[in-house]
């Protein structure tokens, strides 16, 4: 394992954190604003120039009112501008109308730009090529419909077809079970039967969704029964069979979309890919060796959570394969990290929505070479991993990966402060305590900073913000020291649908919250937050920074190359730009870089050789100086 003695600069760093985690200790829960003269000293403090120094500082921006949107999706292009994906943005009129958008904001320059969205990419997963264009799959074919809006009965039928003919059933085609008539809501073909070598025929069943033809409870199906159907052609009838033991009046869930495009970085447009194989709403998509990417999880076009049907997506031929050798169940949008063996992925325990609370909850090493799990022991609080948050610790050649907050399955309020880490770079590697992050709290957003620290940021304590529950509470965790200590906090709240990406600049930007309510007595309906907060850290008011003024564009794993800059260079590191959705994130990392002085000006900077530390993809090369403070980032390739 590849284990780096701390620098002199990371000895100095952590000396200065120590400090500020005594002083900078304010009680956990408390408001950030008591009240007006209160306020007044907040707005003034936070101004002052060693305030922000220890502290940081963040602005709120607002955009021009034609570009504001719901940010459900967040992701930095290597052109350093950020991509925004709403889709409908969670909200059933905008899906309705078809009303689908993505932004492209420019940090730099403020400007935003309108991107054309072809289809509702709402709660899709994301993950980079090697190329650095981004790959979208999944999103929404349909919104859920609670319980309260469903009053007649609906569900899955299952069709077989016998015959060596394939037949297409139109929309509003019958089937009638104990005299009961159901329609279907859609078109469904019936591929043909095909004779096996030993004489049996081969069939290809199909689902289709239902409706009764009348309202009430007369029309649930709870065991399995057959259907008939009146409408089928003569020729057919005895060789079609319909099934189901479930149509119920229940709520309906949200229905996964097959949909696939890449974001064209250059172009700034979506370019159609092929399907995916299954649809998927909250999948997790994660690179793998060779610019392939595997997509898990999500819920399929019926609402259902997939029982561990993942596929795999080629870059070269921009298709989707179905990897039934890789068929393994994660509740929805689970937190996956793949490691420096490249073979294997993490699963910390993490994963927001839908699922079972006990099936699939366990964190543990998966191995892609034989489909084998092993569990990996230790998470306080293992009951509060959904809406909970994980992330590699800097930098990525440590193996250790942090899990923080997060609550009960489904709308509790109930909420964890947990912080544990695991080494999975031990033989038994198993979660530890670390320290709690200042209160309890899901959908907290953490980013790795080019000093080797995790800001943890935002969240609220209930399900959704419930209960006015958002934190304004932003905390830093060093890695080396141990230590959490607390931040200038965030002034505008972040819940559900919230994200958080650093900047090539070493700012940190903050969008998106849904919640629930807007009072605490949950009378009033919650509206999507628009504006950004970014944040800047401490290391921007600390005087002047290191600044590259040469290095390559495209570096190789394994090899050395050089960069030119007059500070004394103690530390460089890639980070590689997030990718991020419902705190789900498998790009963000940093990976340290070896440094050694060369002539003049010159450093030699050298890449580890791993492919599964360093995959494929465009990163931002930051060298820090003795006191920990970043360059603004230059962007290389690792081909
Ligand atoms: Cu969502």
């Amino acid at each position: 394992m590849i284990r780096r003695k701390p620098s002199p600069m990371r000895r100095l760093r952590n000396a200065a954190l120590v400090c500020a985690a005594v002083t900078g200790v304010v009680a956990a829960n408390a408001p950030v604003v008591a009240d007006a003269a209160d306020y007044a000293w907040n707005e003034y403090e936070r101004h002052q120039g060693d305030y922000r120094a220890e502290h940081g500082f963040w602005e709120t921006v607002e955009l021009p009112e034609e570009y504001r949107l719901s940010a459900v999706h967040a992701a930095l292009l290597h052109t350093g501008k950020v991509l925004l994906i709403a889709g409908s943005g969670n909200n059933a009129e905008r899906f309705e109308a078809g009303t689908f958008r993505s932004i492209l904001w420019d940090p730099v320059s403020g400007e935003s730009k309108e991107i054309p969205t072809p289809e509702d990419l709402f709660c899709a997963g994301h993950a980079y090529l090697p190329d650095g264009n981004l790959l979208i799959a999944g999103g929404t074919r349909e919104y859920e419909q609670l319980e309260d809006q469903v009053d007649r009965a609906a569900g899955v039928l299952n069709i077989t077809n016998d015959q060596d003919e394939e037949l297409t059933l139109p929309e509003g085609t019958r089937f009638v079970s104990s005299g009961r008539t159901y329609l279907s809501t859609e078109e469904v073909t019936l591929p043909a039967a095909h004779e096996m070598p030993d004489g049996t025929a081969m069939t290809e069943p199909q689902d289709v969704w239902v409706e009764a033809e009348g309202p009430g409870d007369d029309y649930v199906v709870a065991e399995d029964s057959v259907f008939g159907m009146p409408d089928l052609p003569a020729t057919h009838r005895g060789d079609v069979h319909a099934r189901s033991n479930s149509v119920t009046l229940e709520k309906q869930n949200f229905q996964g979309l097959d949909a696939s495009y890449e974001f064209d970085v250059e172009s700034e447009t979506y370019r159609r890919a092929g399907r995916l194989d299954e649809p998927r709403w909250y999948p997790t998509l994660i690179n793998l060796q060779d610019g392939r990417i595997l997509a898990v999880s999500g819920l399929d076009e019926y609402g259902r959570v997939l029982p561990g049907d993942n596929e795999i997506y080629d870059p070269g031929s921009r298709t989707w394969t179905d990897s039934p050798e890789l068929f393994r169940y994660f509740p929805t949008y689970p937190a996956l990290f793949r490691l420096a063996d490249g073979e294997r992925i993490f699963y910390s325990g993490s994963n927001t929505g839908y699922g079972p609370a006990d099936q699939g909850r366990q964190p543990g090493i998966w191995d892609l070479t034989d489909n084998s799990w092993v569990d990996v022991p230790g998470l306080e609080d293992p009951e509060y991993n959904e809406t909970s948050t994980s992330f590699f610790l800097a930098p990525v050649q440590d193996q250790r990966v942090g899990m923080v907050g997060g609550g009960l399955v489904g709308d509790s309020d109930e909420s964890t402060a947990r912080f544990n880490v695991v080494d999975l770079s031990s033989a038994d590697p198993r979660y530890e305590a670390a320290p709690d992050y200042p209160s309890p709290a899901r959908y907290i957003n953490a980013v790795t900073l080019p000093d080797d620290s995790t800001m943890l940021t935002g969240g609220s304590v209930g399900y959704r913000g419930n209960g006015e529950s958002d934190l304004h509470l932003t905390a830093m965790y060093d890695p080396d020291a141990h230590t959490m200590h607390e931040a200038a906090p965030n002034q505008v709240g972040r819940n559900y649908h919230a994200t958080a990406v650093l900047l090539p600049d070493g700012r940190v930007m903050t969008m998106g919250s849904d919640p629930l309510f807007a009072d605490a007595e949950r009378t009033k309906s919650g509206t999507f937050e628009t504006r950004l907060e970014i944040y800047s850290p401490p290391y921007l008011f600390a005087g002047d920074r290191p600044e590259l003024s040469e290095a390559p564009e495209e570096v190789v794993r394994g090899e050395s190359f050089t960069v030119s800059t007059a500070t004394d260079v103690a530390e460089a590191r890639l980070l590689r730009p997030s990718a991020v959705t419902h705190q789900t994130d498998t790009e963000q990392r940093s990976i340290a870089l070896d440094v050694a002085a060369g002539p003049g000006d010159t450093f030699e900077l050298t890449v580890p050789a791993e492919e599964g530390l360093t995959p494929a993809g465009w990163y931002m090369l930051v060298v820090l100086d003795d006191r920990g403070v970043p360059s603004p980032a230059r962007w290389v390739h690792v081909g």
